[in-house]
């Protein structure tokens, strides 16, 4: 097989070349260069070429990115969520897409344990006033916080990020509550219904995927339920939080803080007012911003295009469906 006989793979962003070395030799690459959030225009002049698809979580691929990709055969997204894909669609048209779960699941623990321990304890005030010199003395009663120790923290999704939160908490001496819809047999924490989990909570931590049943999960009506004294964290995905309805609950004093590593839309406009409320910290979504961990997501990603492209099931599908009619090797 010559160079030119290798299968095409559209990647939507510029990586670093030593996260996708495994894809060297099995396929032709055309990197969209541009950096922007949203190169679809470059996507869309070359995906009639393509074979494989590796995209990011910021790229929408639907009903009228796929009308073009006539010889596409397998898509693979370099996130654990998929919200930004259109499954159905694909399925329809026999492609497989893959993710990339597991391997950020510490990570993204780990910063959702930042934020929470980072608006319990003040910090973007606190960092803030030291800096503008507000910081005139060892004051008894400056910069007061919440404890962690004998707090309950509600989890809402107890998935691979939900439980690996849990860890955390229990190591902090929380209380843990949860709701899912389906029991979590690695737990003991009490399941309750969502209206429960939020009246009982000091800390919510959101950690569900995006999809209709989950947008605007928490709205004014859910905000209304928590204590006055709760803190809401969310590093799932922006839609699950209707962000005017945060704000003002913010602003009206109905929570105590929140902690956003996600919002929706992102980038979160820097004139948005949810900014100006003191005792909200907002992330450019960093939940799995590790080295190793973005490495091991390029990795995990190139293997799933690698199986799509030589037909085999991929390491991880989110749509096996599509194997039902097919002989795979
Ligand atoms: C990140 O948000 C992901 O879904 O991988």
């Amino acid at each position: 097989m010559t160079k030119n006989d290798l299968p095409l793979v559209l990647i939507s962003h510029k990586l670093p070349v030593d996260w996708i070395t495994s894809l060297s030799g099995k396929c032709r690459l055309l990197i969209c260069a541009e950096a922007s959030t949203n190169n679809i225009s470059e996507l869309t002049r070359y995906i009639n070429q393509a074979e494989g698809l590796f995209t990011l979580l910021t790229i929408k691929v639907d009903e009228d990115l796929l009308a073009g990709a006539t010889n596409l055969r397998v898509v693979s997204n370099m996130a654990a969520g998929v919200d930004n894909i259109d499954i159905s669609a694909c399925s329809r048209r026999g492609i497989p897409v893959g993710n990339t779960p597991g391997v950020l699941t510490e990570g993204t623990a780990d910063l959702t344990f930042a934020l929470l321990l980072s608006i319990a304890r003040n910090l973007p005030k606190a960092t803030e006033d030291a800096k503008r010199g507000n910081w005139k003395t060892w004051s008894p009663t400056g910069w007061l916080g919440a404890d962690l120790s004998g707090a309950t923290l509600g989890i809402i999704g107890m998935g691979k990020i939900g439980q690996a939160v849990a860890r955390r908490a229990l190591g902090f001496g929380m209380q843990i509550i949860y709701m899912d819809t389906q029991p979590c047999n690695e737990s003991e924490a009490s399941r309750l219904a969502i209206d429960e989990l939020l009246i009982r909570s000091d800390f919510v931590s959101l950690h569900v995927p995006f999809t209709i049943e989950t947008r605007d999960l928490i709205n004014a009506e859910k905000l209304a339920l928590m204590k006055s004294t709760a803190f809401l964290i969310n590093t799932s995905r922006g839609q699950v939080v209707d962000l005017d309805a945060l704000n003002t609950a913010l602003r009206e004093g109905k929570i105590a803080g929140a902690a956003l590593d996600v919002t929706n839309p992102e980038p979160l406009p820097p004139d948005h007012p949810l900014y100006q409320v003191p005792n909200c910290l907002i992330l450019p979504h960093i939940g799995s911003a590790t080295h190793h961990t973005r490495r091991r997501m390029a990795e995990l990603a190139c293997a799933n295009l690698i199986a799509g492209l030589d037909g085999k099931q991929l390491p991880h599908c989110v749509n096996p469906e599509v194997y039902q009619s097919k002989q795979l090797p």
